[in-house]
């Protein structure tokens, strides 16, 4: 057994930010165990697959190009439609049944591209939706990007969102008094108030609100007012079953600030979210996981995320 007692759960995972994957261009990636290939096709689409040709195996996401709305192998030309079915070999009139790429859903939300991973290869069963702040022009664009690759499983991180105890030693935040976490179906909605001084602003007090909600364990948006208002999107996608790669995009509300205004301070005020979620990864990285850890009765909250999480993992994706 690996480190965790799960593996890769099942949900939307962030491949890339939009923008990165422009029209007619093919990128790969190696997440949730896997290589896989995304392209943007002539209609504007992205599309993503496993990556390697059922012909002989050549990696679509080294060499392959956009046809059309297809993908040609950059081997012998096959060419594989948006559902990732062979639609032409060059070579022959017959095209086998089994010519086909595991295709995997995808959607675009608040400029992030986002895929669907299930164990067993079943359709998405939630959704996860456009944030408001991203269409309203007075919140900055685009987002502000940080990214860490950490030894961790994506379902600790969310962990510690329900552990209102840990906010204290860890993030200088005292939140027990306001802290409260609920659970709807696929989605896990938690609120804190807590003043707290920052970092990149001379430790200024900043007094806080942040409202978050996750859709299951790879993907949360938090909305947090203090000095400003922000808003924090935060993907966590499975690399394998140990590691993760944790992508934060902030942007924030101008309120009649203009650019000038905003660019130094804004830049420093929202680097702290940065900051804060750096602060976990020493813990992360080192500690084991508990199956029966030793619970104090305000720490409920961890043993009802634990069951909450159970949902997102098939009988075959146990670690
Ligand atoms: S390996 Fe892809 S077309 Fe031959
Ligand atoms: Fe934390």
């Amino acid at each position: 057994m690996g480190r965790y007692p799960f593996g890769i759960p099942n949900g939307w995972f962030l491949l890339t930010y939009s923008e990165d994957l422009a029209p007619g261009a093919v990128e790969r990636f190696h997440y949730v165990g896997r290589e896989l290939v995304a392209y943007r096709g002539a209609s504007g689409e992205a599309h993503v697959f496993d990556a390697h040709c059922p012909h002989l195996g050549a990696h679509l996401g080294v060499g392959g190009k956009v046809v059309g709305d297809t993908l040609q192998c950059p081997f012998h030309g096959w060419r594989f439609d948006p559902n990732g079915r062979c639609v032409d070999v060059p070579y022959s009139d017959r095209i086998p049944n089994q010519a086909k790429l595991r295709n995997y859903p995808s959607v675009e939300r608040n400029g992030m591209l986002f895929f669907w991973y299930h164990a067993e290869d079943h359709p998405p069963f939630f959704e996860i939706p456009d944030a408001p702040e991203w269409h309203n022009p007075d919140f900055t664009r685009p987002w502000i990007r940080h990214e860490w690759t950490v030894q961790t499983h994506c379902q600790e991180m969310q962990e510690n969102s329900v552990d209102g105890e840990h906010f204290a030693n860890i993030h200088r935040m005292d939140v027990r008094a306001q802290l409260h976490h609920e659970f709807h179906g696929y989605e896990l909605h938690w609120s804190l108030g807590a003043r707290k001084e920052i970092s990149t602003l001379e430790g200024t007090e900043d007094e806080l609100r942040l409202e978050s909600e996750s859709w299951g364990l790879g993907y949360n948006l938090v909305r947090q007012q203090g000095q400003m208002q922000t808003l924090v999107a935060t993907g966590l996608t499975p690399i394998d079953e140990e590691t993760t790669q944790m992508r934060l995009g902030v942007i924030a509300k101008r309120d009649g600030r203009s650019d000038d205004e905003m660019s130094e301070w804004m830049e420093r005020y929202m680097a702290e979210h940065a900051v804060v979620a750096t602060e976990d990864f020493h813990i992360w990285e080192n500690k084991l996981y508990r199956q029966q850890p030793l619970l104090m009765q305000s720490e409920n909250g961890i043993a009802e995320y634990r069951n909450w999480a159970k949902r997102f993992y098939s009988p075959t994706s146990e670690g």
